[in-house]
């Protein structure tokens, strides 16, 4: 990990948040939910690993790494892409994949403590044994996207701002459902659309697969905040609920913002105010960054979050349309997207075989 070359300097290696919570014990070891039992089944049965489930020997071209087009950069399109040469929109393409994955490995970290915090801090028994499943599995999502970075993009970026100012929020709120609130629902909500698009258009295998197999676990994570949250929060009060809702409001804001990529621009010393503002308002990009929000909006409104307050901002956003996607249907389909790639290169295997033993 020294060996990493990080763009900017990073004042500090380790990051440290203070946070008040209350460690809990239960003696009730019976009392289990059959959807959540089932959930921690799942969870045990699909554990996988990074060494063996993906090709490392795979090429990562890094003038272009995921094998993306030209329009995925989010400056396509504008005078600032187009008056740059070839060797400046290959740095661009390298550094626009190492800000994206390092973003994924920090989120990573975030969903790491926050899965170990849900442990001590949940009530239950049922959602211990299911938290418990989610540590293994962020734990082996940090070690993917590190050895991507580090073997692959020899590139990693700092935290993004919003990114960090949201992960303290969750971190230091001492309420259990805020952390599954703010890490099951939004972040990982977020995550999983963002994944989902490099998913969708990496031609490089190795990116595509790494989404895709991260993809089947995020999915059971939002489950069990839906599964959790679902039953607690209709027990709260109109005011409780309504603090949430601000909550969830402020941080979709500060997600969306994460994704103008201010950093990037500044560290690639391009016209910073003249980037942002293509990016805000280039129609492609608004709609990329609405598009980080088909998770986050059906959970939210599945888990009864989702009076006026919340309401209005995903208006302002343009995503309020998203609350009628079928999660289970979208679930299902990662679920799938992850045993094609597995079965792909199962077949290249059999082939390989087949033509040596000719
Ligand atoms: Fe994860
Ligand atoms: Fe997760």
């Amino acid at each position: 990990m020294s060996t990493r070359t990080y763009t900017l300097p990073v004042e500090q290696t380790r990051w440290m948040v203070e946070g008040g919570t209350q460690t809990v014990f239960t003696w009730d070891y019976d009392e289990g939910r059959d959807r959540l039992l089932a959930l921690y089944e799942k969870g045990k049965n699909k554990q996988w690993n990074s060494r063996d489930r993906l090709d490392w020997s795979t090429e990562v071209d890094l003038d272009n790494p995921i094998g993306g087009p030209e329009a995925y950069v989010p400056l396509y399109g504008s005078q600032i892409w187009e008056k740059m040469g070839e060797r400046d929109k290959a740095q661009l393409f390298h550094h626009m994949a190492s800000w994206q994955f390092s973003q994924f490995l920090h989120g990573e970290q975030g969903a790491l403590i926050c899965a170990s915090k849900i442990v001590q801090t949940v009530p239950d028994i049922d959602s211990k044994f299911y938290a418990a499943t989610q540590v293994m599995d962020e734990a082996r999502h940090v070690e993917t996207y590190s050895r991507f970075l580090h073997e692959k993009l020899q590139l990693a970026y700092p935290i993004n701002q919003h990114l960090k100012a949201l992960l303290d929020d969750v971190v230091t709120d001492s309420r259990w459902d805020m952390t599954y609130l703010g890490m099951q629902v939004l972040i990982e909500g977020l995550a999983l659309a963002a994944f989902g698009t490099i998913r969708d258009i990496a031609e490089n295998s190795l990116a595509r697969a790494v989404n895709a197999y991260v993809m089947e676990d995020e999915a059971r994570h939002v489950a069990f905040g839906r599964l959790a949250l679902r039953d607690y929060y209709p027990q709260l009060t109109d005011s409780e609920r309504h603090e949430r809702e601000e909550f969830c409001a402020e941080a979709c804001y500060l997600m969306r913002d994460r994704f103008l990529a201010e950093e990037l621009w500044t560290n690639l010393a391009l016209p910073v105010n003249e980037c942002l503002d293509y990016v805000r308002t280039c129609e492609a990009q608004v709609h990329f960054r609405s598009l980080l929000f088909t998770r986050i909006v059906p959970t939210l409104k599945d888990i009864g979050l989702f009076g006026t307050a919340i309401r209005r901002a995903f208006f302002d956003m343009g995503v309020l349309a998203y609350s009628g996607i079928d999660l289970d249907a979208v679930i299902a389909a990662d679920e799938a997207a992850a045993g094609e790639i597995d079965a792909a290169r199962r077949r290249q295997v059999d082939q390989a075989i087949a033509e040596a033993t000719v």
